[in-house]
């Protein structure tokens, strides 16, 4: 029997810290729980919000309708031959357990993924990255349910639409599926992507022959605590703003005032250039609003300093992206998932 519990503050739930109510919560560890409840009289066609490790979302106002916390975990080996393996992870893991688990077995493949916070579930939602790798890289299916029809789908790599922190799910299934089961193609010979510049500044110089996945793997976790906040410590869900692409005109032009920037080429005449660049020069980085703030060695992220409201963190960052466009033309998209 699931046990739903009401009026709960969703405070411990979301990495802001922000305190929001959910009328209804309920944590879920096994996947046919999901079936009680969407066959439930009371709760079937209730608004419903699934919710991993809340790394990734804004809580502006409370949740009229029931919060579902998959926490479901399990990890398994569901093939093996002497190149690859392929795993598959419950949706309720933490996504930084399966990186252990993987570096420990010797796989190949998400490494440079280390740390991120969140659980699996969330992972293809916005095809996480960092370090020149993206989880798109070594995806292979996804299952869960559908929450209209209570069927169970799987959706192979074909069919996620996957792009620059995009998929699927992010669009025509927003809010409507589940994900409950992530399965991984790893590589079990030894293959390292070092080409991500502060990676590279570490690791470059490595004899390749020696180098190990637990090297690599320490290698990005020191990187990451030295730019980004502990949540613990500031409330935040990591970079709050997609890096934006432009045009090569606007880049030349861009360029030319400032010989520093740092930027990605893509296919097609663009580039993308880091919003934490743009924001830092639009004198943003380190200022505070009461307690809102950007982070002072990322601009890209905004921390919540203690009390915090998710309208104020709102506020803040439209504010930012208004500096943004007026300074540069350029619009910067929230990759924080706004409630
Ligand atoms: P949540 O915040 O709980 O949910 C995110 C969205 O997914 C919500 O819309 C939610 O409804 C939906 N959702 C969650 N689980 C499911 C499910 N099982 N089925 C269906 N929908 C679901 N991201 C990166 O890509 N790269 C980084 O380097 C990175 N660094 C970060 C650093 C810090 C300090 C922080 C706080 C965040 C960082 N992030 C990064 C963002 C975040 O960690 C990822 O987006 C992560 O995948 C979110 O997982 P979560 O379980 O916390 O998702
Ligand atoms: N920069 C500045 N000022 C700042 C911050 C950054 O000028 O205040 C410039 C620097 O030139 C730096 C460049 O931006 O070299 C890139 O910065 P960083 O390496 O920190 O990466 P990012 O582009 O800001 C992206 C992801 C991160 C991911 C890192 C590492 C996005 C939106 N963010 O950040 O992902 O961890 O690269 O790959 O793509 C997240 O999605 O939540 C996240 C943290």
């Amino acid at each position: 029997m699931i046990k739903i519990q009401e009026n709960i503050s969703l405070k411990p739930y979301n990495t802001f810290g922000v305190n929001v109510k959910a009328k209804y919560f309920t944590s879920v560890v096994l996947e046919k729980e999901i079936l009680e409840i969407l066959q439930s009289k009371r709760f079937g066609s209730m608004n419903k919000l699934i919710l991993g490790g809340g790394s990734n979302i804004l809580f502006t106002k409370n949740y009229d309708g029931l919060v579902i916390h998959y926490v479901e975990k399990g990890i398994r080996l569901v093939e093996e031959n002497e190149k690859y393996v392929i795993i598959e992870s419950s949706a309720g893991e933490i996504w930084n357990d399966v990186v252990s688990y993987c570096v420990e077995n010797k796989y190949y493949g998400i490494e440079n993924l280390s740390l991120i916070p969140g659980r699996v579930g969330a992972a293809p939602i916005q095809n996480i990255g960092a370090y020149g790798v993206e989880i798109k890289d070594v995806f292979e299916s996804l299952e869960g349910i559908n929450l209209e029809s209570g069927e169970k789908k799987i959706y192979k790599k074909n069919e996620c639409k996957f792009d620059y922190r995009d998929s699927i799910f992010k669009k025509e299934l927003k809010g409507k599926f589940i994900i409950t089961k992530v399965k991984l193609k790893l590589k079990k010979e030894k293959q390292f992507n070092l080409n991500y510049r502060s990676l590279n500044d570490y690791l470059g110089k490595a004899n390749k022959e020696k180098l190990t996945i637990r090297r690599v793997r320490e290698t990005v976790n020191k990187i990451r605590m030295s730019k980004l906040p502990d949540p613990q410590r500031f409330g935040n869900a990591g970079s709050f703003f997609k890096n934006p692409e432009v045009s090569e005109e606007r880049f030349i032009e861009l360029k030319k005032n400032f010989e520093e920037i740092v930027f990605f080429k893509l296919d097609g005449k663009k580039y993308k250039i880091p919003a934490g660049f743009l924001i830092e020069k639009c004198g943003y980085k380190g200022k505070r609003i009461g307690d809102v703030a950007t982070y002072n060695r990322q601009a890209l992220v905004i921390i919540n300093m203690g009390r915090a409201t998710g309208e104020q963190i709102k506020n803040f960052s439209q504010e930012i992206q208004k500096a943004v466009f007026d300074k540069f033309g350029i619009e910067l998209t929230p990759e924080v998932n706004i409630i």
